[in-house]
């Protein structure tokens, strides 16, 4: 069992909503450990390297000006498979498609208002992480159910 980190972003609608607390809740509530978590506005820079993927997209200019528009919240949450984990508790990119009991399915209606973002791979979880996170803010603790969460690892499993 290894434990992987990812990247989550509250959006800015998401904190002018009043969710930080809704969305926080429901990830220890889930068994994950936040190693990192910040308040910010990003800059429109940060916001085109962070978005680059979409960058030839028609909705790119709505996008960076969205996520720049006022504070964010993020992440670096830490757990089993916690990239697609994290994935599968948003729900789809598309709010209406999204089930209820994710966060996008409970929370938004609205494709371009859809509260979070998280990594969508490995890879890009290392790097947007990297984006917005030195080293230095990311905490190495220990939940202390983290015994109840996993099991025992025997030695030979080490
Ligand atoms: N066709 C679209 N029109 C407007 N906004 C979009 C569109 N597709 C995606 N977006 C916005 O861009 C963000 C990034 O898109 P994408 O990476 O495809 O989705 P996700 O956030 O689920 O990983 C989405 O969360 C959404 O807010
Ligand atoms: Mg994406």
């Amino acid at each position: 069992m290894t434990l992987e980190r990812t990247f989550l972003m509250i959006k800015p609608d998401g904190v002018s909503r009043g969710l930080v607390g809704e969305i926080v809740q429901r990830i220890e509530q889930k068994g994950y450990r936040i190693a990192a978590m910040k308040m910010m506005t990003i800059g429109p820079d940060m916001a085109r390297d962070h978005y680059a993927e979409h960058r030839t997209k028609p909705f790119f200019g709505d996008l960076v000006s969205f996520i720049t528009s006022g504070p964010v919240v993020a992440m670096v949450i830490e757990g089993e498979r916690a990239v697609d984990g994290i994935r599968a508790m948003m729900g789809r990119t598309e709010p209406k498609d999204s089930p209820p009991g994710t966060i996008r399915g409970d929370l938004a209606v609205n494709l371009s208002r859809n509260v979070v973002h998280g990594s969508d791979s490995q890879e890009s979880a290392k790097r947007e992480i990297s984006l917005f996170f030195h080293e230095g803010e990311q905490n190495d603790n220990t939940r202390a159910d983290h015994a109840w969460l996993y099991p025992i690892q025997k030695k030979k499993d080490r």
